[in-house]
């Protein structure tokens, strides 16, 4: 029977199985990235405990991460000389990108702050001594000092927020080290050009939902801030003109990379 500890075992387990995602078949074929995973002795969590990511594709769950990973290190490359820990992981679920951190060539320590504390329980029981996990509010402060983290990373979490925006850049910006790397993950304009085609819940989710519809009818172009309630989620949409006049009260905004996370644009920052 499974309970909120319950794993799917390593991701060595799943090798065979491959991944059905498309986008990290090219990953699932790299003979360095196979070796990474048959030496991962953390397990992986169950669909459940993961939000439903990559369903039953459990080497899918296992490479996205990574997959997010790499692909967030080649854009801080464009900003920065060089990555410095410690990471901070905000929203980190059950650590599906933190966890590959300590596994990179320079061995970071990493942090992941989460909201839902089954999720906090499931990594203090599977990813000890890989990540540390904190259980954090919906509101500020993170329990950390001022300028402790040389990376920052919230990979579909201001995607979510939307009363708290400013006072989380704050926050943010508070525990960033100066020079610190960020990157923030949001729904964009190219996010809203691209919903009508996508092949993801979100964009059933909020078909159903009768100020999007109207939103939709009246103009293809997105509002400048927009927050819908649908099914319980919250979604926020943040245009590219509203990051760089509002965020950049808190940080230099050094790029907006479109599609850098499926269908999320991603927002690299440093602090000002
Ligand atoms: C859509 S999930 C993404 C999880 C993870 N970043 C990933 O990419 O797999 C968003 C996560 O952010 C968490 N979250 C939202 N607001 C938070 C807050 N104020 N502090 C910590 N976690 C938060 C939610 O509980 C949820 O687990």
């Amino acid at each position: 029977m499974q309970n909120n500890l319950s794993t799917v075992g390593l991701a060595r387990d799943h090798l065979a199985a491959g991944t059905k995602a498309a986008l990290l078949m090219k990953l699932a074929d790299d003979p360095e990235v196979l070796a990474r995973a048959a030496r991962d002795d953390c397990p992986i969590p169950t669909p459940h405990q993961r939000i439903g990511y990559y369903g039953q594709d459990h080497f899918g769950y296992w490479l996205s991460g990574l997959s997010d990973l790499r692909t967030m290190r080649e854009h801080f490359s464009r900003h920065f000389d060089q990555i410095r820990g410690p990471i901070l992981d905000f929203g980190a679920s059950t650590g599906r990108a933190a966890r590959h951190w300590p596994m990179e060539p320079e061995g970071f320590e990493v942090h992941a702050c989460e909201l839902t504390g089954r999720m906090v329980d499931w990594m203090e029981h599977h990813l000890a001594g890989r990540v540390v996990p904190h259980q954090t509010a919906v509101m500020p402060p993170l329990p950390f000092a001022d300028d402790t983290f040389g990376v920052i990373h919230a990979f579909s979490v201001f995607s979510h927020i939307f009363d708290a925006e400013e006072a989380w850049l704050e926050e943010l910006r508070r525990v960033a080290r100066p020079g610190a790397a960020v990157a923030l993950t949001i729904h964009n304009e190219t996010t809203w050009a691209l919903l009508p085609s996508l092949k993801f819940r979100i964009r059933d989710e909020l078909e159903q939902n009768a100020e999007y519809r109207r939103i939709r009818a009246e103009s293809d172009i997105m509002p400048d801030r927009l927050h819908l309630e649908q099914s319980g989620v919250s979604y926020a949409f943040y245009s590219n003109a509203h990051v760089n006049t509002v965020w950049s009260k808190y940080f230099k905004v050094l790029a907006i990379e479109d599609r850098a996370h499926t269908y999320q644009s991603m927002v690299i920052l440093t602090p000002r």
